[in-house]
């Protein structure tokens, strides 16, 4: 029996678990009758245009594999020849104190070199990387100012900030420029402090390219540095596949460019590639490596094959492109409405409820072996559904075909009232 100080608690005080388990969460609510289904589903076999979930052959639309290194033979074999002859242990240590080697440091020159920076440093998850340079570049007095639509890393970054954050519309550049005075009479008032603008090459959601230019272009008239995440563009955009700054010709105006290796590259890791001073600056200061283990040497020596495809074989990157044409005009020639995508991310918007948006996808799963994510409330507003379909190098025509095919009958039956449902489908086990 609880007495004392325990038992005037037990009045105010919430168990955090019995809180927990009470509210699951937005997503969480639905875990009983999606999970293995619609959440955590299974994918089996190679990764690429086809594998299988729950022993049925799929149309995969839903990996950013997007040059098809996953399983490019020659990726393939650096991987195993790096664990065989290093193991996942190598090097121990964060780099700071016993985990560097000529191979990270070889990366890091190859990354900026490609971006056309002076230095990179590399970092073992994109998430955490680009959260910890946050708080690693900006202190108490400086100003951020970021794009709404920011991915999450970006926004808990931002949670790090100790300083004043001033967001502007989804790629109003008028909007940036509106934030860009308040941040600068700010800092103005305050005598100290400088302003880091932050936004992405690519909305990975949407596929909208960042409107990087017109920001660089706002450094005629304010003084900011500019930090890109550009995980979507890098690999896909540009000439070289520099990514969204070399797209739009102003990679010179990007100060500090960051990109994952978990998407074009099909592998783990990231970097942050700019100024040496700088980069030295982060390597540093930056708390989630220097508090970290560094990257095992298998991932290191596998980017390093991945990027040489990649800067050699600009066919991935066209084969791609065509791939992503074939599917963005067909379905725009049929009638769907895949928004402002001005990259190979394709969106297909249509309405709808949560349990509807489940039920078309168990379609599309069961009669029809799509396999593409939705994105539904609450990341997107009530009513609306988004299927995101992510083409790849490795996708075929046929795949492309019967994908159209199934998304033109499975809308009409949507619109026909066909998939509306009280609960979402239990396919959870
Ligand atoms: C825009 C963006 N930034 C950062 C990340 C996080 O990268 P990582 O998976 O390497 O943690 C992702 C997702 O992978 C992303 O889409």
């Amino acid at each position: 029996m609880a007495t004392g100080i325990n038992a005037r608690n037990k009045k105010i005080m919430a168990d955090i678990f019995e809180k927990l388990i009470k509210n699951q969460g937005p997503l969480g609510q639905h875990r009983e009758r999606a999970h293995g289904y619609f959440a955590f589903p299974k994918l089996d076999g190679e990764i690429g245009n086809r594998m299988k979930f729950r022993g049925k052959d799929m149309i995969v639309w839903s990996l950013n594999n997007y040059l098809g290194l996953a399983n490019h033979p020659e990726v393939r074999k650096a991987d195993a020849d790096a664990t065989a002859d290093y193991g996942l242990a190598t090097p121990m240590g964060a780099r700071m104190m016993s985990g560097n080697s000529n191979y990270h440091e070889q990366l890091e020159a190859e990354l900026a070199a490609f971006e056309q920076k002076e230095d990179s440093i590399l970092m073992n998850y994109g998430y955490q990387g680009i959260m910890s340079a946050i708080d690693a570049l900006c202190g108490r007095h400086d100003v951020i100012v970021y794009d709404a639509e920011s991915h999450a890393c970006i926004i808990d970054g931002l949670r790090l900030h100790p300083g004043h954050r001033y967001v502007f519309k989804h790629n109003d550049v008028e909007d940036c420029d509106k934030q860009l005075e308040r941040a600068t009479a700010l800092i103005e008032k305050q005598k100290t402090g400088g302003i880091l603008v932050i936004t992405e090459g690519v909305f990975g959601m949407a596929g909208d390219q960042g409107k990087l230019k017109e920001i660089v272009a706002l450094k005629g008239k304010y003084d900011f540095r500019l930090l890109v995440d550009d995980a979507h563009g890098f690999g896909t955009l540009g000439e070289t596949g520099a990514g969204a700054g070399e797209e739009q010709g102003c990679q010179d105006g990007i100060d500090l460019y960051f990109s994952t290796f978990a998407k074009s590259m099909a592998s783990i890791g990231a970097f942050m590639a700019g100024p040496k001073v700088i980069i030295d600056y982060i390597r540093y200061n930056i708390r989630s490596q220097i508090f970290a283990k560094s990257l095992p040497m298998p991932f290191v020596i596998g980017n390093l094959k991945r990027l040489e495809l990649l800067r050699n074989h600009r066919e991935l990157k066209d084969k791609l492109w065509s791939n992503a044409r074939k599917l963005q005009e067909g379905l725009k020639a049929r009638g769907f409405d895949i928004g402002k995508t001005d990259s190979v991310v394709t969106p297909i918007y249509m309405k709808g409820g949560v349990p509807e948006a489940t039920a078309m996808v168990m379609d599309l799963r069961e009669n029809y072996r799509i396999f593409c994510s939705i994105v539904v409330y609450p990341v997107i507003p009530k009513g609306h559904i988004i299927y995101r379909l992510i083409p790849t190098a490795v996708h075929t025509d046929t795949d492309i075909e019967e994908t159209l095919k199934a998304f033109t009958e499975t809308k009409e039956k949507l619109d026909a009232g066909h998939y509306k449902v009280e609960l979402i489908p239990d396919m959870a086990g």
